[in-house]
């Protein structure tokens, strides 16, 4: 089983507000009918989720946030998740959408639910689980991302292999400007981040990439607006990104500055 994060940078226009990006979104789950392996996809909030979260001040610490801000965020997600189960749906994949307080509670994971999740998948069809607003109890809720939905799901299931599909080739070096092909466990590699994410950017995805990768699973950050990628990548094929080798899986050969 495999774990792919649809970064919102490749699914939305993150530049402007609300606008997906659909045949981003069909080419995508083109790649993952190719993939010949189960698969549980999470997506980002992009210029959806994270165009709201940031009008309303709203971050991953759990806080008392307006409550309409909440209320419109989630909204934008559910918008956001339909034309992605839409785009899935059109080239033949059978999605099952899960919204994370399916898997969820507050920022851990229900692990009975994640093992559903993953014999869904086993059967045929295709979870989507996304990045959103939660309640953290009481008044309090917050933001949590696809990228730590990720982590905690592959915490439990353990899958053969995660997979985030990005808006960048891969993590750059900032000085030689060059993907970096394997990155070491940790390693904090300086990074331009983008405004308009209230989740924490590149910076988020490698520190939960991290995580998943101590847990002995190899993750790959690919450009989602390449997909052939995502299959050559999961394949074992030649491919243009970044591999995080899972603990115990060869050795860590690659430098960083
Ligand atoms: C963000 O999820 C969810 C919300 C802002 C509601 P992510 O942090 O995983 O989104 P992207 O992929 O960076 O856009």
């Amino acid at each position: 089983m495999i774990l792919v994060k649809l970064g919102g940078s490749v699914i939305t226009n993150k530049s402007k507000p609300l606008s997906p990006r659909k045949a981003a979104v069909t080419k995508i789950a083109r790649a993952l009918g190719r993939l010949g392996e189960p698969v549980i996809a999470v997506h980002g909030g992009g210029s959806f989720g994270h165009y709201w979260s940031v009008k309303y001040g709203m971050h991953t610490r759990p806080a008392e946030y307006n409550m309409r801000g909440v209320a419109t965020v989630k909204n934008s997600m559910t918008a956001l998740n339909k034309i992605v189960l839409d785009g899935f749906l059109e080239v033949g994949l059978r999605p099952y959408t899960l919204p994370p307080t399916a898997l969820v509670r507050g920022h851990r994971v229900i692990e009975q639910a994640a093992r559903d999740a993953a014999r869904i998948a086993a059967a045929g069809m295709t979870p989507v689980t996304f990045g959103d607003a939660v309640w953290m109890g009481g008044r309090k809720t917050s933001i949590l991302s696809g990228d730590r939905i990720m982590s905690m799901l592959a915490a439990v299931l353990r899958p053969r292999l995660c997979v985030f599909a990005l808006g960048e080739e891969g993590v750059y070096d900032t000085e030689t400007r060059r993907v970096i092909p394997e990155l070491p466990i940790g390693a904090r590699p300086r990074l331009n981040d983008v405004e308009m994410d209230v989740t924490g950017g590149m910076a988020r995805k490698l520190s939960e990439s991290a995580r998943i990768a101590r847990g002995g699973t190899d993750v790959f950050i690919v450009n989602g607006n390449a997909p052939e990628r995502i299959v050559d990548a999961v394949k074992r094929r030649r491919y243009r990104g970044t591999i995080i080798k899972g603990a115990g899986r060869g050795r860590r050969t690659a430098r960083t500055s």
